[in-house]
Parts: C-alpha cells; structure tokens; sequence
C-alpha cells in the first residue's frame, strides 16, 4: 500500500515508523529530518485543499492525519471529496477536541462522566465566576492551544491571569471545571465511527517539571500500559467510548479515526478530562511500538467503514518514553542546539519530534524534540532502558523528567543500562 502521512512531530514518526514496519511504501508532508530516514518526504501546501490534491497525484491508498489542526481545517473532507480514503475525523467530528465548550456540551448530553463546568464567552463574566470557586480550579482555552490551553490555578489571582491570557485572543472561550483528583490515563479507540479497537492504556506526564509541577506542556512522557482494573476498562467502554461514538453517529457526525479518551480515575469512577480526536503526542510514540498488526489496513479499514477491531493486535511488555525538550519550553524554546544521537539497540527507537538541520548538522527546532522510547517485557525495564538511552543523546540542556512512572509506583530497572 501506498501511504501518506500528514504532519511533522514525533507522533508522526511514529506512524510513519508503524507503517514501515508493515512493509508499506510511507510518503510524509511536511516530515521532519527523522521522518526522512524512512519515509519519502514530499514538499507540499499544508491547507486541506494542497494536501488531498497531493494524495491524489501520489495516488496514496490512505491518508493518515496526524495533528488536529489539519482536522480542524477540513483534511478528512477534502480528502473524501477527491475519493482518497482517510483516516481521521471530519471537521465537524472533529469538533469534538477543537470545541471544548461543545464537547462539553457534547458530553452532558449523551450522560457522559466528566468534571462540572461552566463555559464563557465573555471575560468579565467568567471572572466573576472564578472567583468564587472553589480551588483549584481548571481553567482551559476552548480552542486548540497544542495541549498548553490548560491552567490548574491553585489561586484565584492565577485563575485571572489564566482567563486575562485566553480572552486576549479575538472571538476566546474559556471552559471552567472543577478538578478532578486520581489517576489520569489516556485511551485511544482506532474506529470506523461504530466499530473500535482499543489500544493499551497509557499514562502522559504533562507538566515541566518532576511532580507533576510546573506549567502544562504538550506532554513530558509516557508509560504503557497503565495498569487498568478490568471493571475501570468496562466501564470506560461502557460509559464513555460507546456512548461518544453513539452520540456523534446521532448528531449526524460519525467520528471516524481515533478517539483519544483523556481520563480520570476518580473515586467515583473514570470521568473524561477531556476528547481528542487524534493520536496523542506523545503516547503514539508509547502505543505505536506494541502495535504488532498494520496500522496502515487498520487506517483504511477504518476509513471504509468496514474495522474489523478483531483484526487490531498489540505485543505483551511495555514500553516507556521519555521527552527531551529544549531549554525555555514550555514558553520559548531555545532553537539551533546541535544533536547527536548514539546507536539504537533492539526495542530502541528515537522519535524526532522537534528537529531540523542545518548546514548537515541535525539541530533542534522545537520545543518538545526527541522523544526517546523503548520497549522491553516489562514496565521498569522499559523505563530504565529509555532513561540509559535518553542519556547517551548529546544535546545540552535538554530538559527531561526523571519521575515517570512514580505515579503508579514504577521504578527505572538500573540492570538494563
Ligand atoms: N499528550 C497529550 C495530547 O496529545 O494531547
């Protein structure tokens, strides 16, 4: 098959590399340095228009769309329009991350669990609201902010300047919920808009620093699987993928492509954080590696409307990555460091998720630039051997998080270095 994958980051590496390793010929727009070592890297627009014109020349068999803002702008339907299959949701389906007021709205609709909130569209008001909140209070932009949109304020002063930040864009909305406390894992559905697979669970680690302080960030790291009970995944089933895949079949929707399902693990019950309507970045660097059937059939199936989700295969043992990220993200990152990067091993994999080159020598150019991943048959033996990899990468002030895993009591296995 001849595949095309849309976007730039390690997420993306990650399909592409997924849909190598099926033995299919991968193109890549806009790809980056890491992307080219296994992908053909093709020049194009990114509007929607550009991109499903290029699936066409290229006569791909399936798109595969990786960020959300190509979701947002219509990709999927440009694609569809031209009669090239893709794999992703509509822009309207797609609503369902780009709207956080709307999903929330969504979600109350269908009786899907998730924190109390209230949403603005005006500053004024919502500051009167937050500042008789109780605390902490989670403030989020409504609109798409690369996983930085998100505030939990532990005081109402930062509330304000969270809520002054998001109305300072034009036509902002701001969503207020209550926080939620326990354990937050990500599960991703592959679906054809009725039939879903599963992937294992996973835990992202999104704040800066070791803690889980500091500022939110696209994501510092990832663990998989998190170890789920099998009444939580039940009733994860049960009470949020089902109903949010009903619910936007009845809305006239169908949400095609994958579901990321942000969660919590409350006391009550698992309860949404928050839908995506995409792979997350990074637990596709995580899920991606255990995926041991092809992605890229899975990603027409899909696209078709004919998954088979008994068709979708993941490998036992886990895996565990580890982000290097610049100096100064998640506010501005320092461009231009030189990279070197050491020899893989078997079940070592090093995602290029902020990277360019310069005069042949590879650099970074993002916030978020490596993502350093292995597999192995266990937890703490895939924390320890991605912590000895991300050490042996040559890339001065990398920040990284050296407490991933902690939450659920892992611990990196030294042996393995
Ligand atoms: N890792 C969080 C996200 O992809 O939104």
């Amino acid at each position: 098959m001849r595949v095309l994958v849309v976007g730039g980051g390690g997420r993306e590496h990650a399909l592409v590399d997924a849909c190598g390793r099926a033995g299919h010929e991968v193109l890549c727009t806009p790809g980056n340095p890491g992307i080219a070592q296994q992908a053909r890297v093709v020049a194009s627009a990114q509007d929607a228009a550009s991109l499903a014109d290029l699936a066409v020349r290229e006569g791909v068999d399936v798109v595969i769309v990786g960020p959300e803002a190509y979701l947002a702008a219509g990709l999927v339907d440009a694609c569809r329009e031209r009669g090239v299959p893709a794999f992703g949701p509509t822009r309207a389906a797609a609503r369902l991350e780009g709207d956080k007021a709307w999903s929330k709205a969504f979600m109350q609709r269908h009786g899907i669990p998730t924190a109390a909130h209230r949403s603005f569209a005006d500053l004024g008001e919502a500051l009167t609201y937050a500042r008789v909140q109780p605390l902490p209070l989670v403030v989020k932009d409504a609109g798409l902010r690369a996983g930085k949109g998100v505030t939990i304020a532990r005081t109402h002063a930062e509330a304000e300047a969270a809520l002054r930040d998001i109305f300072a864009q034009e036509g902002a909305q701001a969503v207020l919920e209550e926080f939620m406390t326990g354990q937050e894992v990500t599960i991703l559905a592959l679906t054809d808009g009725e039939r879903y697979a599963l992937t294992p669970p996973s835990q992202d680690h999104k704040t800066i620093f070791e803690g889980d302080t500091g500022p939110m960030t696209g994501g510092m790291g990832v663990i998989c699987p998190f170890p789920l009970t099998a009444t939580d995944l039940e009733r994860i089933r049960a009470e949020i993928i089902e109903p949010a895949l009903a619910g936007m079949r009845a809305e006239g929707h169908p949400f095609t492509g994958v579901l990321y399902a942000g969660l919590m693990l409350t006391p009550a019950g698992p309860r949404v954080v928050e839908f995506n309507a995409r792979f997350g970045d990074p637990e596709a660097e995580a899920v991606l590696p255990l995926l041991s059937s092809d992605l890229a059939q899975h990603a027409l199936d899909a696209a078709l409307g004919h998954l088979d989700p008994a068709t979708v295969h993941f490998r036992d043992g886990a895996s565990a990555v580890v982000v290097l990220a610049a100096p100064g993200y998640p506010g501005e990152a320092q461009k231009g460091i030189p990279l070197r990067l050491p020899p893989l091993g078997s079940g070592e994999v090093i995602y290029h998720a902020g990277t360019a080159e310069q005069e042949g020598q590879l650099v970074a150019s993002g916030g978020r630039v490596l993502a350093v991943t292995a597999t192995a048959p266990t937890l703490n033996a895939a924390l320890g051997r991605a912590y000895a990899l991300a050490d042996r990468v040559d890339f001065p002030g990398a920040q990284l998080r050296r407490d991933l895993g902690a939450r659920i009591g892992a611990r990196p296995d030294p042996r393995q270095v």
